[in-house]
C-alpha cells in the first residue's frame, strides 16, 4: 500500500493516536472515579454575579457514552486502516475494492463481449441495443470534434455519414482511421505557384468535370503539381488522405474563396489516434456505427 505513510511518520502517527487515546481515556476516567472527583471544594466560586461553577458530577450516561465511543475507535483502529501503517485486520481498502468489482464485472461480462466480438459487423448493425451503445462511445470520444450527429463541424472536422471518405470507406480503413489517427499533409503553394497561379489552378479545381475544362489555363499547374495525390481527373487518392475534389464535398469549404485559401495556405488535419485509449470492442463497435 504505497498510499499509506511508512517509516518515521508511520511510527509518530501511532504515537500520538494512542497516547491521544490513552490520555482521552485517563481523563474520563478522573472525571468519574478518582479521589478528586469526590471531594467538593469548601466555596463554590461564582462567576458574572450569578453564574455558579457546581461541583456535581457529569451525569453516569456520558461516562458509558465516551466508554463506548473509545471501545468502538480501538475495535475500528484494530480492523481498518487507520493507524500510521498498520492496514486492519480485515485488510481492507478502496484499491482493493475497486480491484475486486473490476474482476466481478470482468467476470460478468466476459461472455457477453466475447459474444459480441465474434459478432460480424453486419450482425453488429442490425443490433439496436448496440448501435446505442456504439452512438453512446461516439458521443463521449468523437462528437467535440465531428459533431453530436457525426455530421461534421466547423469546416474542420469532416462529415462522417457521407459518401465521401478522405482515408477509404471500407471497415479496415475506417478502422485504422480511428485507431492510428491520421495527418493530412496538404502542402501550402502560393510560394510555388504565385497568386496567379493560386487563382487559376482554384478555379480549374472549381471546373473539374466540367465542359472546357480541358483548355482552362490552371490545366497545367494541376496536371504538374496536383495529380500525385488528388489524381488526373480529381477523384482524390484514400492512401494519402487526398480528397476527391469533383464533387460538392468539401472539408475546407467550396467556393472560390476557401479554395483558394487551402491552396495558398495549405491544409493539415490531424485525426488523433484512439488504439490505446480505446479498446477492442469498442473501436469495432465504432467502425460498425460508421461503416454502411
Ligand atoms: C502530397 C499530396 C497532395 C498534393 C500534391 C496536393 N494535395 Fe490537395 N490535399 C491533399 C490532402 C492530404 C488534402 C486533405 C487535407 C486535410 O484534410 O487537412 C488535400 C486537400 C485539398 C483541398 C481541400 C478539399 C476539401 O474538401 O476542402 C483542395 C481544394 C486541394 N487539396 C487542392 C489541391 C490543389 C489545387 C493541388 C495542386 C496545386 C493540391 N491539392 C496538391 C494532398 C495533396
Ligand atoms: C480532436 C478532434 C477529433 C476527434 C476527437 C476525433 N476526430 Fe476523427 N477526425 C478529425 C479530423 C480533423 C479528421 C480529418 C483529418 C484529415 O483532415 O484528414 C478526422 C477524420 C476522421 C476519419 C476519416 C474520415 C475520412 O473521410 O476518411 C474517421 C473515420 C474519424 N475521424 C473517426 C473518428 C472517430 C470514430 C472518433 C472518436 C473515436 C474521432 N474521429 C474523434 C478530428 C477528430
Amino acid at each position: 500500500m504505497a498510499d499509506l505513510p511508512s517509516g518515521f511518520w508511520s511510527g509518530w502517527i501511532m504515537v500520538v493516536t494512542l497516547v491521544s487515546l490513552a490520555a482521552v481515556a485517563w481523563l474520563t476516567y478522573s472525571l468519574y472515579f478518582s479521589a478528586d472527583a469526590e471531594e467538593q471544594p469548601e466555596v463554590e466560586p461564582v462567576w458574572d454575579n450569578d453564574l455558579r461553577e457546581g461541583s456535581k458530577a457529569p451525569p453516569m450516561w456520558w461516562f458509558w457514552l465516551l466508554f463506548a465511543a473509545l471501545i468502538f475507535t480501538l475495535v475500528y483502529l484494530m480492523l481498518y486502516p487507520g493507524l500510521g501503517s498498520f492496514t486492519g485486520f480485515l485488510n481492507w481498502s478502496q484499491g482493493s475494492r475497486v480491484a475486486e468489482s473490476y474482476e466481478n464485472f470482468e467476470l460478468n461480462f466476459a461472455d457477453v463481449r466475447d459474444e459480441i466480438s465474434s459478432m460480424s459487423l453486419v450482425e453488429m448493425q442490425n443490433d439496436l441495443a448496440l448501435m446505442d451503445t456504439a452512438e453512446r462511445i461516439f458521443a463521449r470520444e468523437c462528437a467535440a470534434c465531428h459533431g453530436p450527429d457525426g455530421r461534421g463541424q466547423a469546416s474542420l472536422f469532416p462529415n462522417l455519414h457521407d459518401v465521401d471518405w478522405q482515408w477509404g470507406a471500407s471497415a479496415e480503413q475506417i478502422e485504422q482511421s480511428i485507431r492510428n489517427g491520421r495527418q493530412a499533409q496538404m502542402i501550402a503553394w502560393e510560394a510555388l505557384l504565385g497568386a496567379e497561379g493560386v487563382q487559376q489552378v482554384s478555379e480549374y479545381v472549381l471546373s473539374l468535370g466540367t465542359e472546357g475544362s480541358e483548355n482552362h489555363p490552371g490545366k497545367p499547374a494541376y496536371d504538374q503539381n496536383c495529380v500525385a495525390c488528388h489524381g488526373i481527373d480529381g477523384a482524390g487518392n484514400p492512401l494519402l488522405g487526398a480528397p476527391r475534389i469533383t464533387d460538392d464535398i468539401w472539408l475546407y469549404g467550396g467556393d472560390l474563396e476557401s479554395i483558394k485559401t487551402t491552396v495558398r495556405e495549405g491544409r493539415f488535419g490531424i485525426m488523433p489516434a484512439f488504439g490505446e485509449r480505446l479498446d477492442e470492442l469498442q473501436i469495432k463497435l465504432l467502425v460498425a456505427l460508421l461503416a454502411r
